[in-house]
Formats: C-alpha cells, sequence, structure tokens
C-alpha cells in the first residue's frame, strides 16, 4: 500500500465516508437500451470499475427528457420506471465499497440534429454547425418543469442505492447555456445579470436537496471558464462558486471548456500546461481560497505523481481522470497498490491537422473503449484511430 494523499479516505462535511480521494470523472458511455434503460453491457461496464478501487464513479451524464439526448443510447430517467434497473446498476458497482454517483443533464443546443431537431436553451443562440439544429428559448414554465426533472432524477439516484447525485454544470450544456451570456440573451429573471443566470443552477439545486435530504451528497461539475470570448468567465465562475458553496453542495468538481472549445479534454491548452497535468490547476488555488465545499479538479492528470502533489497542496480533495479509466480500469487499485505509477492514454493524431486540432475523435474512440468492457473484453490501446473516423462520419479516411 502506498502512502500517497490519493490513497487516504476522506470525509465529506454530511459525514459520508469516501475510500479514497481517486474518482472517475462522467463519460458518457452510449451503451444503454434504446430507450435509456440500464443495460447488461453497463453492469458489466461498472462493475469492472466498481472493482478498480476508485472511491467514487460518476456515471455518464444522465438524462432528464428523453426528446433531448445528447447522444444515442444515454441513460434516461425522467421518472421512476427503469429504477429497478439503476438499483441493479448501483448494485454491481458498489460491492466493494465504491460510491457511485449519478451525472444529471439536459444537453440544451448541444444535442445533434440526428437525435434532436427542435432543440431548446436559455435563447435561440445555434451552435455554429450544421450537425446541431437551431434552438428556442425555454418558456418560463418549461424551466420549472426541467427543474423539477433534476430533481426526480436525483431522487432515482438516492432510490437506487446509489450513493450521491452531481449536476452536470459544465462544458456548454443547458446549465452552462444558462450561465453564459454568450447563449443566454433573456430578459427575465433567468437571463441578464450573474445572479438571473445562476439562478437556474441553484434553483436544480434545490430542487434536489428537497428530494433528497439533507444528508445525501450532491455535487456539481462546472466550467473554471468556458473559453471563449464573450462566454462565461473564470471571474463568474468563482461568484457561482460561491453561491454554490453558500447553498450547501457537498462537493464542486472544476473542469472548463464547451464542445465548441474542448478545454476540457486539452484541446486549448498550452504545452506547458499539458506537461503539469492538471488542466485548471491554477483556478483551483484561487477557488480553495474563496470556500470550504470539498474540491475535485479533472483533466489531465496523468501520474501518481502530478496527483499526489496537487492533493498535498490542499488545493484539492479529489482527483478526477475520464480517458485514463476507458483504458485502464483498474487505474485506481494499480495507484494505490504502486504496481503501476503513469496511465498515459494515445494522442489519437491521424496526421490531418483538421481532424486532431478539433480533437472530434477523443469521445468516439473512448466511447469505443467502453463498448467493449460493456461486452467483456479488455479495452484495447491501439485501436486504429481511423476505423473510428469512418464509423464516426461514414466517410472514406482521406487520401494524404
Ligand atoms: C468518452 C467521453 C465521454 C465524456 N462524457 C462526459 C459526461 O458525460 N459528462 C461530463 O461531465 N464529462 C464528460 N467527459 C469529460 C470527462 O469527464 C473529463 O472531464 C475529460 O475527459 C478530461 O479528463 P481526462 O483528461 O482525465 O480525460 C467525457 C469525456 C470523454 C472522453
Amino acid at each position: 500500500m502506498s502512502d500517497h494523499q490519493f490513497s487516504k479516505s476522506y470525509t465529506l462535511p454530511c459525514g459520508v465516508q469516501v475510500k479514497n480521494r481517486i474518482a472517475k470523472s462522467a463519460l458518457s458511455e452510449g451503451i444503454a437500451e434504446p430507450e435509456g434503460r440500464p443495460s447488461e453491457a453497463l453492469f458489466n461496464l461498472y462493475e469492472r470499475w466498481g472493482q478498480g478501487g476508485a472511491g467514487i464513479l460518476f456515471t455518464g451524464n444522465v438524462m432528464v427528457d428523453k426528446d433531448h439526448l445528447v447522444n444515442a443510447n444515454v441513460m434516461i430517467a425522467e421518472d421512476e420506471s427503469f429504477l429497478d434497473h439503476y438499483k441493479t446498476l448501483a448494485d454491481r458497482t458498489q460491492k466493494d465499497g465504491t460510491h457511485l454517483w449519478m451525472q444529471i443533464n439536459h444537453p440544451g443546443r448541444q444535442s445533434p440534429i440526428y437525435l434532436d431537431k427542435a432543440p431548446v436553451s436559455a435563447s435561440d443562440v445555434g451552435m455554429p454547425s450544421r450537425m446541431y439544429a437551431q434552438p428556442r428559448p425555454l418558456e418560463e414554465s418549461e424551466i420549472e418543469d426541467l427543474i423539477e426533472r433534476y430533481g426526480t432524477a436525483a431522487l432515482v439516484a438516492k432510490k437506487s442505492g446509489m450513493k450521491g447525485a452531481q449536476i452536470h454544470g459544465a462544458h456548454g450544456y443547458l446549465v452552462s447555456q444558462f450561465l453564459s451570456p454568450l447563449t443566454n440573451k433573456r430578459t427575465d429573471k433567468w437571463g441578464g445579470s450573474l445572479e438571473n443566470r445562476a439562478r437556474f443552477v441553484l434553483e436544480i439545486y434545490k430542487s434536489m436537496r428537497s428530494k433528497v435530504g439533507s444528508e445525501f451528497p450532491l455535487g456539481i461539475k462546472i466550467n473554471s471558464a468556458d473559453f471563449q470570448r464573450g462566454a462565461f468567465t473564470e471571474e463568474e465562475s468563482m461568484e457561482v462558486i460561491q453561491m454554490l458553496d453558500e447553498a450547501g453542495m457537498d462537493l464542486i468538481e472544476v473542469s472548463g471548456g464547451t464542445y465548441e472549445r474542448a478545454a476540457m479534454v486539452g484541446t486549448m491548452q498550452k504545452e506547458s500546461t499539458k506537461m503539469r497535468e492538471a488542466y485548471f490547476m491554477d483556478f483551483i488555488v484561487k477557488v480553495r481560497a474563496l470556500i470550504k465545499t470539498p474540491l475535485m479538479l479533472t483533466g489531465g492528470f496523468r501520474s501518481a505523481q502530478a496527483m499526489n502533489e496537487a492533493l498535498a497542496s490542499g488545493s484539492l480533495d479529489f482527483v478526477g481522470m475520464g480517458r485514463p479509466f476507458c483504458v485502464f480500469p483498474n487505474v485506481a487499485n494499480d495507484l494505490i497498490s504502486g504496481a503501476q505509477d503513469a496511465f498515459h492514454v494515445p494522442d489519437l493524431i491521424t496526421g490531418v491537422d483538421k481532424i486532431d486540432m478539433t480533437g472530434m475523435l477523443q469521445t468516439p474512440w473512448h466511447m469505443f473503449q467502453l463498448a467493449r468492457m460493456g461486452k467483456g473484453l479488455d479495452p484495447d490501446p491501439d485501436m486504429d484511430v481511423w476505423m473510428v473516423y469512418e464509423k464516426i462520419t461514414g466517410k472514406k479516411r482521406p487520401v494524404v
């Protein structure tokens, strides 16, 4: 056993104890049943991850509305109809003391056109891509309904036996769309000032809390910034984080970027930042000086040394990883035992700048690894990037 910081247990302010400080950040799996029910493939995947020793596993984003989906075969929890399947998921995952938290999301305008021809958002600001349809602004009554739906999903998480729930407030999805002045042009109480733009997420938190009570851990994943001119800034993020801290959040996870500017997977960072691994470390240091809520940092962590140093600095309480869990499902055990001390994932370079600069293969390549584990196979770190390109675009690889 190593005596690294990440091996130590941690008690959240609500009294819930987590066995170590290593977390799998949410990864959309795309292997649920077509109607959004947790599948046998998901049970297999999460059982394997559960055996992998992490303190917390966040599910991939679970949808609150079946008419607005982030990708195909995503889990849905708009009512209790799949409760038995969520119970199986929680049981199969948590056998070895790992905690499973449900990440809850609505894509807003970031729902691909083949799934959503009539997306909704804070306002009618569309994505700058023909892959997405033009959104219409939500009516006030629809906003109230959505707030209720996030609460319902959190209650499904609690009733299933999961140990927590997390709002997806990052990466340009609906909560992000409300927070950003670039996508929120509303002139009612849901737009304009930062206080108004933050109302949606704060009301969601209250709705969830009123349904699950004070002892069930609730968290949020939030952007340090959107990395776009005129969008949600670092200063604004710090103010919203303070509001969430005051509201009673149990865990705040810091990430960054949107699917227009994919900072969350490192496409916006300088090489020097990537060398230091954690992309948003400078931001979390500033946040720690402002609030007491436990903090988790995700994006870029790959080595035992960087994780240990980050935790030892006191600026965060949990290290989160995404892509390493797709290739190394046993990453937490291996870190803790010292069996392996670095978990680098392939760079996924095709050699064609137009493809490589956007990071467009990052999500599907890693999702294909999850599908393999769902079938009981091992991940394949040598999976051909062009095979993934051809599958997702339906086009042949360009001749270079
Ligand atoms: C396949 C894939 C799916 C993802 N799905 C989600 C998601 O559902 N919710 C979320 O908050 N982030 C999602 N992310 C982002 C990751 O949680 C994480 O923030 C990002 O990969 C950076 O961490 P890493 O450098 O350790 O991979 C996804 C990333 C990948 C690669």
